[in-house]
Order: structure tokens, then C-alpha cells, then sequence
């Protein structure tokens, strides 16, 4: 379809999730009609920037808004990053959604608008209507030769039906890969698309409901189909314009899709996709989906990358840009003025703004037990009122550290449970932040760099608070 505009293949990659300090969080636990349930998917409290969050959520939903941007503003460790989480596990597969931290900008081996305009680009779904030709049936057989050799091709048989015929292929050793890695067996109703030897299966033939018993409890019972066996059907799928460049800047190719490393992409072919891109939706063969960009840490972006993104927003096909901040009113990146949040006026004045506020003792213990859940610590319920108090007396962050090195402590005395003992033993042996600086107030002089003196106590603190200690010494002067 595509003449000189190449375009990506679905994709089929998955990515493996470690248990991250936001795994817990599969969604942003809203009801059918957007009201936030104090605890589902992962989510606690924080009801009110959790139902503004859904009614933007709704917004990308539709697909019909392009160039708004909200803004995630709060105290550190109140959720902005897992409410930002939530939205993206909300939107599905479907729909990109970009997570970057605004100090990636300046780390990568290219223009800060250059990075800009490369995460606008993956944060943009354009979705392509294709007819493909598929083959469609029922498993009558599969036959498969082993060569006694042991090495050389495997070569065999495939018998499919429909309710009107029945038809042997013959199949390759790539087919019959597939088939095997789909764990493909007779009964089964599946297709191949022909392009590309993908097989897939759709589910079991009624016919074989009585065999029940051996398939187990999710299987998905499907009738036999009807009439040929070969059909055209119209698939859809969803790509990134960031994928679209990279397969169609020369210099880049296909690999770079994989090792990330793109460098620069020259706005030609961005101009020639971009105008591509309108010839299909005007065809009808194409729509665009806007995704969301979201930038964490926002009041780490310089002035030249606002006024960027000022612009940005006004495009046609520009994301919605989520961003998130912890900072109050904190000198804007590259000037020496200052502004709510680090962010400029003009581009504050674009923004719907969503608060996050502390969590209160119930929420703390809530979120404190999902996480041992997460990462299955069981933990007895006075340990977990004790870690409580530590979350509420420190914070949630350095809580939720205390799990897992509490459940380690636990497990080398050969406990399935984390007791009390466990936590104190944890809370004694890694300092919270309060703690550290109280201990660095006291004993500064052996230390190297030790320039601050006894009142600064408060600049200690920011320091350690934020992870990003050169900015915020930057905002004291
Ligand atoms: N409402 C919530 N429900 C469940 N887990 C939460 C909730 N709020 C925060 N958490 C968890 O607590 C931890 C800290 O929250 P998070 O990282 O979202 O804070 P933040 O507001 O982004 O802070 P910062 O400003 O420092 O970036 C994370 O592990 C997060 O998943
Ligand atoms: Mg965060």
C-alpha cells in the first residue's frame, strides 16, 4: 500500500516488567462513570487528582483532542508518576503512551528539539487499515516429519476445514515452528495470514466442547467457520510516526527500531511521512491517534524546551503532554526568573493543573500492604502498623524500601513472615533521609565538601530530598 513511505509491521515485542517501584499500579481504578474506588488496580485515595486524571483519561480516550496538557503538581512521594502510570496501563496497547524524565533530554546524543520532537513522534499512533489474506479454519490434523536424522528441515501436513470444505497444506519448517510455539493441536480454529506465516488461534471448535474436561477453564469455545477457507479481511494496527521515520530515514533502517539508537532524522523525511501520512487518512486507509507524552520531573526542562513545546501544542497532531512536578515556585531553567512549578507562564496558562496532597495513615497502610503483596513480603499486622508509623513519620518512599529489605532480614532467619523485629532491625540499619542529614549535621567535619553550616540545615534537607541535587543547589542562589 505504501508506495515510497515504508511502514513498520505490528509489533510484537513484549516487555519484560521487573517488580518496579509502580507494578502494583494496573490502572487508575475508576468506575464506569469516572468515580474513583478508594482502593482498586493498584490504586489508593488520592481520589480527587485520580478522577481528574480519569476525565482526561476520557479525552485520549476518544482520540479527538490533540495539543492539551495537564499538569501533575504535589509533594514528592504523593503519586504523581503512579497516577501517570495508571493512565497509561488505562490506555491499553493501543494507544502510545511516552514516559520520559525530562533529564533524558539532555543525556542523549542529539538536539534537545531533536529528542523533543522524536518523543512527540512515538507518542503519535497512526492507525493503518490493511487487507490482508488469511486462511481461516478448523484443525482437522497436523502431521509432522521428524527426520531420522535428526538435523535437516522438518516438513508436514496441515488439514483445516471450514463447514463447507477441507484442505491439506503442505507446511515448511518456519510453519511448523510457528505451530509448535503456538502450541497449535486438532480442534483448534486458528488463522495464518498468508504475507507473513503468522499463525493465530481464535479458540476451540464448539465441536470439541465435550472434551472439556482436558482443556481447562479459560478456554474460549468458537464456532467452526463457514465458506472458504481462504479470506480477505481488513486487520488493523497501530504504529508510532517515530516508526515510520526510523524505517524510512536510510541512514537508520529497521535494526535501530530495536537498539534505540536513532540519532537525528532529517525533517525531510519527516515532511515526506507527514504528508504520506495525510494522503492515507484522506483515503481513508489511515487515522491518527493522538497518544500522551508524559515528562516527569517537568521543572527539569530549560526555557528553550517550553517555548518548544508551546509550539508543539498548537500542531495539528501534537500528543497530550502529561507532565508531573514535585517543585514549587523555583527559577525556570535556563533564566533567571522564577515561576510556579519551574514552568513559564505562558506555557502554565495551557495547562489544566491536577493536584496530588499527602496520604493520611489509612492510605499509607493501604498502599504499604499492596506493595508487600507486589512483592511478596507477607507481613505480620503489627509490623505493618509499625512500618506505618515509619511512613508517616518519614515517608512512603522510604517505607515501601523497608519491604524488601525487611522480607530479606525475614527470610535468613528462615521466617515466612516479616515481625516487628524484622522492621526495627531495617529502620536501624538504613537511614531515612531526616536521619542522614541529622547525622551529617553532627558529625560534617569529617566529611569532604563539608561547606554548609549549622543553620543550613533546610538546604540539606531539598538536597537529599530531590534526585537532583545540582538543580536544586542551582534554585538556592
Ligand atoms: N495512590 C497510590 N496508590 C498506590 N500506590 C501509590 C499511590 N501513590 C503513590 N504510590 C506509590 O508510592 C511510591 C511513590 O509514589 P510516586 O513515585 O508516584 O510519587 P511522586 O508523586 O511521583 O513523587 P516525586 O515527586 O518524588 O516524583 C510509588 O511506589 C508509587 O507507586
Ligand atoms: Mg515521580
Amino acid at each position: 500500500m505504501a508506495d515510497n513511505v515504508a511502514i513498520p509491521e505490528g509489533r510484537e515485542v513484549t516487555y519484560l516488567e521487573r517488580i518496579g517501584a509502580h507494578s502494583h499500579i494496573r490502572g487508575l481504578g475508576l468506575d464506569d462513570s469516572l468515580e474513583p474506588r478508594q482502593a482498586s488496580q493498584g490504586m489508593v485515595g488520592q481520589q480527587q487528582a485520580r478522577r481528574a486524571a480519569g476525565v482526561v483519561l476520557e479525552m485520549i480516550k476518544d482520540g479527538k483532542i490533540a495539543g492539551r496538557a495537564m499538569l501533575l503538581a504535589g509533594q514528592p512521594g504523593t503519586g504523581k508518576t503512579a497516577i501517570a502510570m495508571g493512565m497509561s496501563r488505562a490506555l491499553g496497547q493501543d494507544t502510545p503512551f511516552t514516559n520520559m524524565s525530562a533529564t533524558e533530554i539532555y543525556s542523549l546524543e542529539m538536539s534537545k528539539t531533536e529528542a523533543l520532537t522524536q518523543a512527540i513522534r512515538k507518542s503519535i499512533g497512526v492507525r493503518i487499515k490493511e487487507e490482508t489474506e488469511i486462511i481461516e479454519g478448523e484443525v482437522v490434523e497436523i502431521l509432522v516429519d521428524n527426520p531420522t536424522t535428526g538435523s535437516g528441515q522438518k516438513v508436514g501436513k496441515l488439514t483445516l476445514k471450514t463447514t463447507e470444505m477441507e484442505t491439506v497444506y503442505d507446511l515448511g519448517q518456519k510453519m511448523i515452528d510457528s505451530i509448535m510455539r503456538e502450541k497449535i493441536q486438532s480442534g483448534d480454529v486458528i488463522t495464518i495470514d498468508k504475507a507473513t506465516g503468522k499463525v493465530s488461534r481464535l479458540g476451540r471448535s464448539f465441536a470439541r466442547a465435550r472434551d472439556y474436561d482436558a482443556t481447562g477453564a479459560q478456554t474460549r469455545f468458537v464456532q467452526c467457520p463457514e465458506g472458504e477457507l481462504q479470506k480477505r479481511k481488513e486487520v488493523v494496527h497501530t504504529v508510532t510516526l517515530h516508526e515510520i521515520d526510523v524505517i524510512n530515514s536510510r541512514t537508520q533502517g529497521f535494526l535501530a527500531l530495536f537498539s534505540g539508537d536513532t540519532g537525528e532524522i532529517k525533517s525531510e523525511v519527516r515532511d515526506q511521512i507527514n504528508s504520506k501520512v495525510a494522503e492515507w487518512r484522506e483515503e481513508g486507509k489511515a487515522e491518527i491517534a493522538p497518544g500522551v507524552l508524559f515528562v516527569d520531573e517537568a521543572h527539569m526542562l530549560d526555557i528553550e524546551c517550553f517555548s518548544f513545546l508551546n509550539r508543539a501544542l498548537e500542531h495539528e497532531m501534537s500528543p497530550v503532554i502529561i507532565m508531573a512536578t514535585n517543585r514549587g515556585i523555583t527559577r525556570i531553567r535556563g533564566t533567571n526568573y522564577k515561576s510556579p512549578h519551574g514552568i513559564p507562564i505562558d506555557l502554565l496558562d495551557r495547562m489544566i493543573i491536577i493536584k496530588t496532597t499527602p496520604y493520611d495513615e489509612k492510605e499509607l497502610k493501604q498502599i504499604l500492604k499492596i506493595r508487600s503483596e507486589e512483592e511478596d513480603v507477607d507481613i505480620s499486622e503489627d509490623a505493618l502498623k509499625v512500618l506505618t508509623r515509619i511512613a508517616t513519620e518519614t515517608s512512603l518512599r522510604y517505607a515501601i524500601q523497608l519491604i524488601t529489605t525487611a522480607g530479606v532480614i525475614a527470610k535468613r532467619r528462615k521466617s515466612q513472615e516479616v515481625s516487628i523485629e524484622d522492621v526495627k532491625k531495617v529502620y536501624a540499619l538504613f537511614l531515612d533521609e531526616h536521619r542522614s542529614s541529622q547525622y551529617l549535621k553532627e558529625y560534617q567535619n569529617e566529611f569532604m565538601f563539608n561547606e554548609i553550616g549549622q543553620g543550613d540545615a533546610s538546604t540539606v534537607r531539598t538536597t537529599t530530598e530531590t534526585s537532583a541535587p545540582a538543580a536544586a543547589a542551582m534554585d538556592v542562589s
